[in-house]
């Protein structure tokens, strides 16, 4: 089934401390930003990606996406000041029937996870990618803790989330008109009362926040190699 994604990159990279975009950063030689790509570029079904980058890092996206498979594709949108600004400025150059959003900092998404993302988006409306939380969770005051939480059926999120494109741009105006800010698209959809699939992904499909990340990054590329 045909889609479109939203790959917001427009992010400062300040907790990466790279001094730029953290997108930018070479991991086994290739920047960030195109190991995301691969996947997309690559997949029939994906008809558009729109990245949303900010207007002083488009030249450099531009150069470094020049000869990608996934160029002819691409279009772009120019981000906002949190991410939810960037995904909503991408909303506004998306069509069709299905949109899935994904960060530009998670590069290791598999193709499986995404075709059966779209496949739930399409029979229920939304559907993430989550994997079961693997850490004893506790709440704490301070740092006294309060409780453990029962780890049973608590999720760790991730992206791509998948949608159809009237719920997610309800869902974004609803936030807007609410001044609602979230940390991910479901969390939009769920203010509207709208229901919200997971789609159990992997541990690998990490995404590249912290300086640690980058060695990580590097192990699994190592690993998918052999
Ligand atoms: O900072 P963090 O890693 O959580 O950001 C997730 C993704 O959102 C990154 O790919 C980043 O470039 C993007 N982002 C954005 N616009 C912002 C902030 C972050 O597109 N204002």
């Amino acid at each position: 089934m045909d889609y479109q994604v939203i790959i917001p990159a427009a992010g400062s990279g300040k907790r990466m401390g790279a001094g730029r975009n953290k997108l930018f950063i070479e991991v086994t030689g290739k920047p960030v930003i195109l190991h995301t790509l691969d996947v997309f570029a690559s997949d029939l079904y994906c008809k558009k990606i729109i990245l949303a980058v900010q207007p002083n890092d488009e030249n450099h996206f531009k150069d470094i996406l020049a000869g990608h498979p996934g160029n002819g594709k691409i279009d772009f949108v120019y981000g906002g000041h949190e991410r939810q600004h960037s995904v909503y400025n991408g909303l506004k150059a998306a069509s069709g029937e299905i949109i899935l959003v994904h960060d530009g900092a998670r590069p290791f998404i598999r193709q499986h996870t995404i075709s059966r993302l779209v496949q739930s988006a399409h029979d229920n409306g939304a559907a993430i990618a989550a994997v079961p939380v693997k850490d004893t969770i506790k709440r704490a005051d301070q740092n006294q803790v309060v409780e453990t939480v029962d780890r049973l059926g608590l999720w760790q999120i991730q992206t791509p989330q998948a949608f159809r494109l009237p719920i997610l741009i309800r869902a974004h105006e609803q936030a807007i008109e609410q001044d609602y800010l979230g940390t991910d698209e479901a969390s939009l959809v769920e203010k509207v009362g709208l229901p919200v699939m997971i789609i159990e992904s992997d541990y690998d499909n990490i995404k590249l926040t912290t300086p640690e990340d980058l060695y990580f990054a590097e192990a699994i590329l190592a690993k998918r190699k052999n």
